[in-house]
């Protein structure tokens, strides 16, 4: 699991308080320059997760405000996403729920919009980094009342003896797991921005050992997303899947 230690940013831009206050909040140092392919980089205003050998590909950030975060998040419903399903929602049931994996906050971002409350939890400070900076764009941008269900961001990990998750996280009906998957086949549509991202983060090897402390978290149930061609989490059965075009969500009711 790689970590960052430093954000790269130029001499002008050292003073913006945002970029300070991030870099404070999760051990970053501000540099000027680095040798390292995958870096953190402050530019146009916003932190990037961005890789020195390939110049053309453009960086990748949290985005929950630009065109195809606002598409995505106007064309979801109940009825045609398979993750809402998955979390229990139905009616007027929307369950809170603990994106204890939580990336780039897509699938948050998701959850969010179709109404549920959701606290997310990420280990990689990198990562946790870019997240607090796509929340804190999207609340300084956009008042909008569904803002609101975002209602938590943790740095730490569910399986990390020095995270105190009993007394640090609230309460949460659901633990939605979306670990890396050691990729086996080459996949042609995983975008070049999103390879950088998941050579950054690596394979989470030690995923098997989520599902036992998110069966304890969840009050109502877990779910994990898989490739479709992934075994289940730790090998265990759910007690239910449902299926989408290229993903599994493994239900295990608690
Ligand atoms: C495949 S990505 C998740 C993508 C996310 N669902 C999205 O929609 O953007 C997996 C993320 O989970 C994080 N992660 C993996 N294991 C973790 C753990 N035990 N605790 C916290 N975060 C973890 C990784 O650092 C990585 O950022």
């Amino acid at each position: 699991m790689p970590q960052s230690n430093f954000i790269v940013a130029s001499a002008d831009s050292r003073q913006q308080p945002r970029l300070i206050e991030l870099a404070a909040a999760y051990q970053l140092q501000i540099v000027e320059q680095t040798e390292q392919d995958l870096h953190l980089l402050w530019c146009d205003n916003r932190l990037q997760l961005i890789q020195r050998s390939q110049p053309k590909q453009a960086g990748v950030f949290v985005d929950f405000i630009g065109a195809a975060a606002t598409y995505r998040r106007k064309q979801v419903s109940i009825k045609n996403e398979i993750i809402a399903r998955a979390v229990g929602c139905k009616n007027n049931e929307r369950p809170t729920v603990l994106d204890a994996t939580a990336g780039l906050g897509r699938d948050s971002l998701v959850l969010v919009s179709v109404g549920c409350n959701v606290v997310m939890l990420e280990r990689n400070n990198a990562v946790v980094a870019l997240l607090a900076d796509g929340l804190s764009r999207l609340k300084q941008t956009c008042q909008d009342t569904w803002t609101r269900h975002f209602i938590g961001l943790y740095h730490g990990s569910l399986i990390d003896d020095s995270f105190d998750w009993r007394n640090t996280l609230p309460k949460v009906d659901v633990v939605y797991l979306d670990p890396m998957y050691p990729h086996k086949k080459k996949s042609a549509a995983v975008k070049k921005e999103m390879k950088a991202f998941q050579g950054f983060v690596g394979a989470d090897e030690d995923s098997d050992k989520l599902l036992s402390v998110a069966k304890q978290v969840a009050q109502q149930r877990v779910v994990v997303k898989r490739p479709d061609y992934a075994d289940y989490l730790n090998q265990q059965k759910p007690d239910f899947s449902l299926e989408s075009k290229k993903h599994r969500f493994d239900v295990y009711l608690t």
